[in-house]
């Protein structure tokens, strides 16, 4: 169902992979809104997957860009102004990498540079995002940047290794830069705290058949699908949620309030 709530808005989306990808059910969604949007990737993900299909399915165009190079992230902010003829309504950051967890790394056994590279890639490539639209005025006022994010940031979840971290940064990041674009263009900078997705980045965390199937029987909802976030990202795109800013909004079907469920009592309970 479409409610037209994003006519004539604007913006860019990272991080569509392949259709299991978060910003995929994103694209298609504000796409159904209304919504023209710059698709982007890095260079190397438009080999791997599959982004080609839904830019002739949303009508949009690509920009790659490594989200860890000033440079390019420059290049694709000007182009997708170009394209889109103005100033931006919203952006999402949806972009997560840790070689550690990919390489089976314990998290006290960090190789440091791979530490050092997920940090760039999966945090501080949001600050550099937001530098480039801050210094380059490409935000329209009372624009909206959502990033996306895991409850590991609060809580230990220790098979998210090094990615607890990033995101306890990207998190930080979302209120400091938020503070500041609030102040300048009243643009608001939110991130959503997503249940466990079955995506290509959650599927590499160790052990996430269990962590997924774990954190369903803790939710009284169950868990948030990626196309539960697609739906709540577009509200916060929206004008509708105007005043919500500097947040990390959990959508996670109640997991990150729960102590324990009827379910994981029965579980433990011997008959
Ligand atoms: N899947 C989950 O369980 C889960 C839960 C909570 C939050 N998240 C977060 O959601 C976001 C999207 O992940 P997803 O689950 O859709 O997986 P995904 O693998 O589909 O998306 C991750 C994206 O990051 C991109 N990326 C990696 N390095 C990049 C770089 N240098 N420059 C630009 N892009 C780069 C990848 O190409 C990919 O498109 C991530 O921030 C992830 O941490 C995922």
């Amino acid at each position: 169902m479409s409610y037209n709530l994003l006519k004539g808005k604007k913006g860019i989306i990272f991080g569509a992979l392949d259709q299991n990808s978060i910003a995929w059910k994103t694209a298609e969604r504000v796409h159904e809104e209304g919504g023209q949007f710059v698709l982007t990737n890095a260079p190397i993900a438009m080999r791997m997957g599959n982004i080609k299909t839904l830019a002739e399915q949303t009508g949009s165009e690509i920009i790659p860009a490594d989200a860890t190079k000033t440079e390019d992230l420059e290049n694709l902010i000007e182009k997708a102004q170009e394209i889109l003829g103005g100033q931006l309504d919203f952006v999402l950051h949806s972009i997560g990498m840790s070689i550690n967890v990919r390489k089976g790394k314990h998290y006290t056994e960090q190789n440091h540079e791979w530490t050092h590279k997920g940090l760039d890639v999966s945090a501080m490539s949001f600050h550099r995002v937001m530098q480039v639209l801050y210094q380059k005025d490409a935000m329209n006022e009372w624009g909206s940047i959502v990033a996306l994010t895991y409850m590991a940031a609060q809580r230990v979840f220790p098979d998210y290794n090094d990615m607890a971290d990033n995101k306890a940064f990207l998190e930080s990041i979302a209120r400091s830069f938020g503070y500041h674009f609030g102040k300048k263009k009243n643009v608001r900078v939110n991130t959503i705290s997503q249940s466990p997705t079955p995506t290509t980045a959650g599927k590499g965390v160790k052990g996430f058949d269990g962590f997924i199937a774990y954190a369903d029987k803790m939710s009284p909802l169950g868990n948030a699908t990626a196309q539960d976030c697609a739906d709540y990202t577009i509200t916060l795109f929206s004008d509708l949620t105007k005043r919500v800013t500097l947040q990390n909004l959990y959508n996670d079907g109640g997991f990150s309030n729960m102590g324990v469920s009827e379910e994981i009592i029965n579980k433990f309970t011997e008959e």
